[in-house]
């Protein structure tokens, strides 16, 4: 995959050299580039924004600017050998009224052959740079939450992380992928190493019962209480048609009944 950055601080991206997005690059996985939006400017202070039409607090992103630098990236994007680029490049435009990011999105921007960064600051880029856009790119301003961050380029970096760990070799093991937090709409389960007694508390016996279908299931319903507790809302859209008996039961305690295969929060609990 080919991401690029555009970004008025590109220092700001410097942690994408570390860890496991860093090795991805010296790996060749991933070719990521960042790209300093200064050098497409043409006058003498390299300048990237002016006031906002219609008035009001902060200054807005010039358009120019950006229709330059993204040209340049859109031409030397990937392409597929010997033929015209099959697919557009996705532009995410960070920003906190865009859409809401998610590990669902995460893994469909995994499947993607490059992706553009545009790291807005100020009050954002002037809307028009979108439109255009959007006849060499699939545009997608893209929220992390909502609160508001001073630019788009601490949004880019949990970004670029939850998809470049998605890449094929990135994580050296698969199957940690699997279960984790969101991956199957749930929170993860609790977890826990050695030593087994520390400053008086104790492990969960079942962790050293060995027994593995036991083990299983305690992660699942801890997974549900976890759920339950801090992100009731995730359960709003569970899927729990196929529930086992004792999942059933465990929902039950924390007060929750299946009705056409969804779970419904009894009034009462
Ligand atoms: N830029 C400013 N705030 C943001 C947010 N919440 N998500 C993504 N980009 C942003």
């Amino acid at each position: 995959m080919r991401i690029d950055v555009v970004s008025i601080f590109p220092e700001y991206l410097a942690p994408l050299e570390l860890s496991l997005i860093g090795k991805a690059r010296q790996d060749g996985l991933l070719d990521l580039n960042v790209h300093d939006l200064r050098d497409f400017t043409t006058d003498r202070h390299r300048t990237v924004d002016d006031t906002p039409y219609g008035g009001g607090a902060g200054m807005v992103m010039k358009p120019e600017p950006w229709a330059q630098a993204l040209t340049a990236i859109a031409e030397v994007g990937p392409k597929a050998p010997g033929t015209e680029a099959v697919r557009k490049p996705v532009l995410i435009v960070p920003s906190p009224a865009g859409e809401r990011f998610s590990q669902a999105i995460a893994h469909e921007l995994a499947e993607e052959e490059q992706l553009v960064f545009a790291c807005g600051r100020y009050e954002g880029i002037d809307e028009r740079v979108l439109e255009w856009a959007a006849e060499h790119f699939t545009v997608r301003p893209m929220s992390l939450g909502d609160y508001v961050l001073n630019g788009g380029e601490v949004a880019v970096l949990a970004m670029v992380e939850a998809v470049g760990r998605l890449l094929p070799g990135v994580v050296g093991n698969p199957e940690s992928l699997v279960e984790e937090s969101h991956s199957d709409g749930l929170l993860e389960y609790p977890v826990y190493t050695k030593p087994s007694s520390w400053r008086d508390r104790e492990v969960p016996a079942v962790l050293l019962s060995g027994n593995h279908g036991k083990i299983a299931q305690w992660r699942r319903h801890e997974q549900y209480r976890r759920t339950a507790e801090r992100r009731p809302d995730l359960l709003d859209v569970f899927d729990a048609g196929k529930l086992p008996r004792a999942d059933r039961t465990a929902f039950g305690e924390l007060g929750y009944d299946v009705v056409d295969g969804r779970l419904r929060r009894r009034p009462d609990a």
